[in-house]
């Protein structure tokens, strides 16, 4: 009878609205069928705090650094997967999934290769080579590829790069034929992996979006293998053209492939202590909030992720020389921010 009381008791107080502990990011994401993610840092999963936020509050990760060229390939013979085994291993034993991050990109490359003087046939084949390993290897295992990182200018021009034409690997002045060259590739290594376009500055309706959407019609169109479009979304600004961003995930959506959210922070500057204002860190709560809306609010968007969840470890501090900074929704010691409670409350609507 005791028993039956307490039992009883604990069953009203959880009922209880006092009593309902507020649900994580990944649990509402989970309700919704969204995914809610993160870049980590495999020297990090050593600590408790981070893994145990990161496997509580995220159903996707990827990692930040850990399958880059410059990490995966010391050298032209050798594939180290160390960091990217870690961060997956992760994700197996937390059930998340991962995106990989990024197979053709260039920028970081590793020096050995960018100073190789190597030529366009030689190129082709250590990319082809690159792809196909790499993508066999976590077959299975990477859902999503970021199969070509940054690939145009602000003007919507495929930018210079090794892998198109200095040399290039066979396709200097012709546009976006060598993008469509590796998605073949990694289509051909992994045919289940979702495979995705990955850039920055063309969240909003601009001249790079433009010619990304215009690529990814023209790819759809003649049956290149492409499945989705990652918009990068690191702000530096914190009065964002929402109603752009929100315009562009809806013409994306509409051309039938998937948007991820890929890189997500809003920086904001800091004082002379390194310090956030509150008033700046409202402002971001509420970007956090509008852009994860506009993402929720079109069905092709299925993923949300933030390049990094703790501001212990972000690039923000380096990418603008420390004048800017605090961008995720965890602050230093892991207590969530404002910008943590906007999110939330974007995945709890509905
Ligand atoms: C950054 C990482 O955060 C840094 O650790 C690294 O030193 C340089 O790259 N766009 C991207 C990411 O696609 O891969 C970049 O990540 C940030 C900009």
């Amino acid at each position: 009878m005791r028993v039956c009381l307490w039992f009883a008791l604990l069953l009203w107080g959880t009922g209880s609205p006092n009593f309902e502990p507020a649900r994580s990011l990944r649990e509402q994401a989970d309700a919704r069928g969204m995914l809610v993610g993160t870049a980590v840092r495999p020297y990090a999963l050593s600590e408790m705090a981070y893994s145990a936020t990161l496997g509580r509050e995220f159903n996707m990760l990827e990692g930040e650094d850990a399958m880059k060229w410059w990490v995966l390939r010391p050298d032209r013979a050798t594939f180290n997967f160390t960091d990217g085994d870690r961060v997956v291993g992760f994700a197996e034993v937390h059930r998340m999934k991962v995106r990989g991050h990024n197979l053709v990109w260039g920028w970081t490359n590793p020096a050995w290769l960018t100073n190789g003087n190597f030529k366009t046939q030689e190129l082709s084949q250590m990319l082809e080579e690159h792809i196909t390993t790499v993508a066999k290897h976590y077959r299975g295992k990477v859902f999503a590829w970021d199969v070509v990182n940054e690939g145009f200018d602000e003007h919507g021009k495929v930018k210079p790069s090794i892998w198109y034409d200095q040399p290039g690997i066979g396709f200097a002045g012709k546009g976006t034929a060598y993008i469509e060259q590796t998605f073949r590739w990694a289509h051909a290594a992994d045919p289940d992996a979702l495979l995705f376009y990955n850039d920055g500055g063309a969240e909003t309706v601009n001249e790079k979006s433009n010619a990304i959407y215009a690529m990814v019609k023209d790819f759809k169109r003649r049956g290149v293998p492409i499945d989705g479009v990652g918009l990068q979304m690191h702000i530096f600004d914190l009065a964002p053209d929402l109603a752009g961003i929100d315009a562009n995930i809806a013409r994306f959506s509409a051309l039938g492939v998937q948007i991820h959210l890929t890189e997500m922070d809003v920086a904001v500057p800091l004082d002379a202590y390194g310090s956030p204002s509150p008033e700046d860190l409202a402002k971001q709560a509420e970007i956090y909030r509008r852009v994860a809306s506009a993402c929720l609010a079109h069905s092709g968007c299925t993923a949300i992720q933030t390049w990094g969840f703790t501001d212990k470890y972000s690039w923000i501090g380096s990418a603008t020389k420390k004048a800017k900074g605090a961008g995720l929704l965890f602050d230093r010691d892991y207590h969530p921010k404002p910008a943590y409670e906007g999110l939330r409350q974007a995945l709890q609507k509905q």
